[in-house]
């Protein structure tokens, strides 16, 4: 905790948002057919928390003990690069994810959705676009990134994304409307859909590290543990939020998981019960980060934190 309280959150991560947007804005520049352009545009660049390039950026401050003597720009560029990949492979899911054939949601960050706004076969390709986008950024032409890390961050990010991770998570989601799944169930839906991203987040921005693969397995043991703690956090406050908020404040529509008849914490063991899971987690992921020794991992534990205490 004063860890946390000497760190100076607001600024370390007013910087770091800046410099996220900035550099997306710079990899998505305007280019024709403008329709494509705009609704990529809106996906990626229409708001959000940007948790999952904070996360990439804070663990990526917690690997900075090995850097040794010399400022290590390409590691940062590395990982900065790793953090916009992450947006946008996240903002390409959640086009996905809006769309009337999954969760047919009309507004998301505060904004219509992109298949109100542009239309299903754009949307569609906007979130191809978003993906592919990602792997273009973390795997540069110039050396400007090492082919080490190229290949690692690309190994975790397909990986969270496809088949057995987010993907997969939808599969089980969309499979399980109107079905009462047990806590297990659950969990392991939550830990692939949601999970499986902000797990590759906080991997991916410790993976640009002067550590070998050897070294760097034993550090990545704890933040695993930490990401996948907080990830299942996230998501049932996620699913408290469908309840409990107002679309003002959440800037997507509540109450779809009921809607929707589809498997949520608040259902399974109510409001309360779910709230008090979510800090639970969040004290078992804080624990995580002390047990690995790092000495700056005051970020992680503020974005955890802010995980739990959300409002949108
Ligand atoms: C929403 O994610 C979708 C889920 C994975 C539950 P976020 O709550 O991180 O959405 P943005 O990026 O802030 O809009
Ligand atoms: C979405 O989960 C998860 C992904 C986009 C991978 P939800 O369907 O619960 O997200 P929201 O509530 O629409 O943001
Ligand atoms: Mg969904
Ligand atoms: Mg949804
Ligand atoms: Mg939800």
């Amino acid at each position: 905790m004063s860890q946390v309280q000497s760190f100076d959150w607001g600024g370390w991560s007013e910087q770091e948002l800046r410099r996220i947007d900035l550099a997306m804005q710079e990899w998505l520049k305007p280019f024709e057919p403008q329709a494509l352009f705009e609704s990529m545009r809106h996906a990626l660049l229409g708001g959000g928390k940007r948790l999952r390039p904070l996360l990439c950026l804070a663990a990526r401050e917690a690997m900075r003990e090995f850097d040794g003597h010399t400022p290590r720009l390409d590691l940062e560029q590395a990982a900065l690069r790793a953090a916009c990949a992450l947006e946008m492979v996240h903002a390409y899911s959640l086009v996905h994810d809006d769309m009337p054939c999954m969760d047919n949601d009309v507004l998301r960050r505060g904004l219509p959705t992109v298949h109100v706004k542009f239309g299903e076969s754009m949307a569609l390709l906007c979130g191809d676009a978003l993906q592919t986008l990602a792997f273009e950024v973390i795997t540069p032409e110039s050396e400007e990134v090492g082919e080490v890390i190229q290949a690692r961050l690309c190994r975790i990010l397909s990986r969270a994304a496809g088949l057995k991770g987010m993907c997969g998570g939808q599969a089980i989601d969309l499979s399980s409307v109107g079905l009462q799944l047990s806590q297990t169930q659950l969990e392991l839906m939550h830990a692939k859909k949601t999970g499986a991203l902000l797990r590759a987040s906080v991997l991916m921005g410790a993976a640009c590290s002067s550590l070998d693969n050897g070294q760097w397995q034993h550090c990545a043991q704890f933040l695993t543990t930490f990401a996948e703690k907080l990830g299942l956090a996230f998501q049932v406050i996620d699913d408290v939020l469908d309840v409990v908020s107002d679309a003002k404040t959440l800037g997507k529509t509540p109450g779809k998981d009921a809607l929707n008849d589809k498997p949520n914490f608040v259902a399974l063991m109510g409001l309360e019960g779910a709230k008090g899971y979510a800090l639970g987690l969040y004290d078992e992921a804080l624990d995580q980060l002390s047990q690995s020794g790092l000495k700056h991992t005051q970020a992680l534990s503020a974005l955890a934190q802010l995980v739990v205490h959300r409002k949108s």
